[in-house]
């Protein structure tokens, strides 16, 4: 059974849920292995919207077991407030999730941190979500970081937090003259959210490995996006986690050699939430236009997403780094009314011609893409069942973003909608899972 990892190839947002959504039912596994609740993945089934942050979404499919990676960073107030609220509509959380014993905690004094640091950046602030992920990641590597194991034994958990807080409260009043906290105000509520997680808290790493030696499919679902990775995303403007490929195994403790193929999710043109580099950047009415199209406003903090055109070197640049097998290609309908479609195929830099995607932070900020113009369709794609359904501009345009990408498209989604998907012939979505086509009637 093959174990597939689905990533976002761009800065996130890119639908990443409803492709997992289709691919969920045919698999037995969800495993999140980065990031935190500063993800967010709204699924709406029926008239009952779920809002999503830290739990996978495949826990609204009864049999689809998901857990919460070591790679993970965790709010337990955050992830119990989302437990309660799937408890209340009925899903089953008992033998369907499981959490890292190594995940670490987002604790009280770390989105206290974020808020504070980004308010001393100014105008170099990164845009973080404010949720704490950045300065919990950085405990994690000064390896002071407290463990969801360590919330379940009184004794370490106090000493830990003792240590921390010590350290912390200078920082918050010397440094950024915020409030500091005291140990009670943490301890208590911590010690009554380990007695509701304690039974879901386990060695996740030995269970993958169980279900995958008796033969069970397993999906890793990335979080945030390839240019937003710690190594490879637009550093400093970036999250604090390994949102690529490679952090499927070191997030859940699955070896490189058990996981049989990546898949990358890309929206038909480009977005980004929070500040940096995004060269296909659209200003004026037709960001707006899109914005508004598309719905481009973020999911765990409402904030309007900048919008852009898409940029086919990040995406070669994303199919580099992850080593996509293929793409699924997401909201060509909002494109439907544009009667030119601009393709970024490369950028001028200090007057060269650059086709790669430069790693250096003062080349970002100061590339001008190079355009290819396509013709519009200027006509709805939506309710296309096949790519031959398409209009033949829009087929064009798939086309040409494949050449220039060097993958093939296995997905293209026209809608919010399982039934608005086409699956593309001959892709390795199909050869993964032969029956995926009966998710999307
Ligand atoms: P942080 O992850 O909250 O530290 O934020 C760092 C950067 O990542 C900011 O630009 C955020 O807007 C961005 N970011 C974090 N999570 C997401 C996401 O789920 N979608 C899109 N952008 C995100």
């Amino acid at each position: 059974m093959p174990n597939i990892v689905v990533v976002g190839t761009q800065w996130g947002d890119e639908g990443k849920g409803k492709v997992v959504d289709v691919i969920t039912p045919h698999v037995n596994v969800v495993v999140r292995y980065q990031g935190g609740n500063n993800a967010g993945h709204t699924v709406v089934v029926g008239r009952e919207k779920y809002v999503l942050h830290s739990i996978p979404s495949g826990i609204l499919h009864p049999h689809c077991r998901c857990v919460i990676g070591c790679g993970v960073v965790v709010d337990p107030a955050s992830l119990i407030q989302e437990m309660e609220a799937l408890v209340q509509r009925g899903v089953t959380l008992d033998g369907s999730l499981f959490i890292s014993k190594n995940a670490h905690l987002i604790m009280p004094y770390h989105p206290a941190l974020d808020r504070a640091s980004e308010a001393k950046l100014g105008s170099r602030r990164i845009g973080t979500t404010g949720k704490g992920v950045g300065p919990a990641y950085v405990d994690k590597a000064a390896r002071v970081g407290i463990r969801m194991a360590d919330l379940l034994d009184e004794r370490l958990f106090r000493e830990k937090l003792e240590i921390n807080l010590a350290q912390k409260n200078r920082i918050l009043r010397e440094i950024y003259d915020a409030q500091s906290f005291n140990i009670e105000e943490i301890l208590n509520p911590y010690l009554r959210f380990a007695g509701w997680l304690a039974p879901y808290i386990t060695d996740t790493a030995l269970l993958l490995h169980r279900w995958i030696e008796s033969g069970y499919s397993v999906l890793f679902e990335g979080a945030q996006a390839t240019m937003l990775d710690i190594d490879h995303g637009t550093y400093p403007y970036i999250t604090s986690s390994s949102t690529t490929a490679g952090g499927a195994s070191t997030g859940t403790g699955v070896p490189p050699t058990k996981i049989h193929g990546v898949l990358g999710v890309a929206k038909a043109y480009s977005t980004r939430v929070g500040a940096g580099p995004f060269p296909t950047e659209m200003t004026g009415e037709l960001a707006e236009t899109i914005r508004a199209r598309g719905n481009e406003y973020g999911a765990t903090t409402g904030r309007p997403r900048r919008c852009g055109w898409f940029d086919a070197v990040v995406l070669r640049y994303a199919v580099r780094i992850n080593g996509l097998d293929t793409v699924a290609l997401t909201k060509l309908d909002v494109l439907d009314k544009c009667e030119t479609v601009r393709v970024c195929t490369g950028y001028r830099y200090r007057g060269d011609l650059i086709t790669e995607f430069p790693e250096e932070q003062l080349a970002l900020a100061a590339l001008e893409p190079v355009y290819e113009d396509i013709e519009g369709w200027m006509s709805p794609t939506t309710g296309a069942k096949n790519e031959a359904d398409l209009p033949a501009k829009a087929r064009r345009y798939l086309e040409r973003l494949e050449e220039l990408i060097g993958v093939s498209f296995c997905l293209v989604s026209t809608g919010p909608q399982r039934a608005e998907t086409i699956l593309c012939e001959d892709s390795p979505l199909l050869r993964w899972y032969p029956t995926v086509r009966s998710s999307i009637v």
